[in-house]
């Protein structure tokens, strides 16, 4: 059993800690995306949530489908709308009878599979999901590799009075952990959660594993460049027409 690291606490907090990539500035332009990836498609989100993405694409006029580990997190989504149908399970293996248009997986969540095999799996099961010449996107950040000395395998991702984050890499099994430590109630909380970071070429090479070709890359979802120095990407592969 998979363990669930979003449960009732952060589920009830996910929206309020989200709040600065929920705003509509930086919400639209990633709907416009994958609207016009959809066309007049079905779209299925991997790692719904709490529909940061799902509910404004749904009001946009695409349908959405979604699959989460959490039921704390599909019981948040729940609350705001009854018209997304979102099942409960792990998104490399769990399977919805339906084909899509469109799948995607966003904010970094392919890397809460902490395996190359789950990872693969994922990109099958996305692939299953498409109809022929259907896209899967991904947006995830680049590890941060480059910012680590030789020797140095510790990277402070926040700093403030109440709030550290700390990722913690271990290169010879391209794992790392992020650790939150926040002051609550008087309290010193820790979480740790691990991850498996996972450079674009790997992912290009799962997708044609999969029966799926890179079309485009990008450093954000307005098609900035994606360059030497980009810290993130969003990339797109489409499904064979031919399987
Ligand atoms: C960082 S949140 C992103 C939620 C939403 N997509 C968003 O952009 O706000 C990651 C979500 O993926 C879910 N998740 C993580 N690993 C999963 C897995 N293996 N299968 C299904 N859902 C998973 C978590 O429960 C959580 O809801």
């Amino acid at each position: 059993m998979k363990k669930d690291y979003f449960g009732e606490g952060i589920a009830e907090r996910y929206d309020e800690g989200a709040a600065a990539v929920s705003t509509p500035e930086a919400v639209g332009p990633v709907v416009e995306f994958l609207a016009r990836l959809a066309g007049d498609s079905r779209a299925l989100e991997f790692g719904i949530g709490t529909g940061r993405i799902a509910v404004p694409l749904h009001e946009r006029g695409v349908p959405v489908d979604g699959i989460d580990l959490s039921d704390a997190m599909l019981a948040q989504l729940a609350a705001k709308t009854s018209s997304i149908h979102a099942v409960q399970g792990d998104f490399a293996t769990t399977r919805i009878d339906q084909f899509y248009g469109l799948v995607f997986l966003v904010f970094n969540t392919i890397n809460n599979l902490t395996t190359q095999d789950e990872q693969l799996a994922c990109f099958r099961n996305a692939a299953s999901h498409l109809e022929p010449g259907g896209y899967f996107v991904i947006e995830v950040g680049v590890p941060k590799l480059r910012l680590l000395p030789p020797g140095q395998n510790l990277h402070t991702f926040h700093l403030s009075e109440d709030r550290w984050g700390i990722d913690e890499y271990h290169f010879a099994t391209q794992d790392f952990t992020s650790h939150h430590f926040a002051v609550r109630d008087g309290e010193l909380v820790r979480m740790s959660v691990p991850f498996r970071y996972v450079f674009p070429e790997e992912l290009d090479l799962m997708a044609k594993v999969a029966g799926m070709r890179l079309v485009g890359r990008w450093a954000g979802w307005q098609e900035e460049p994606f360059t030497d120095d980009s810290t993130s990407h969003v990339s797109v592969w489409q499904r064979d027409v031919s399987r």
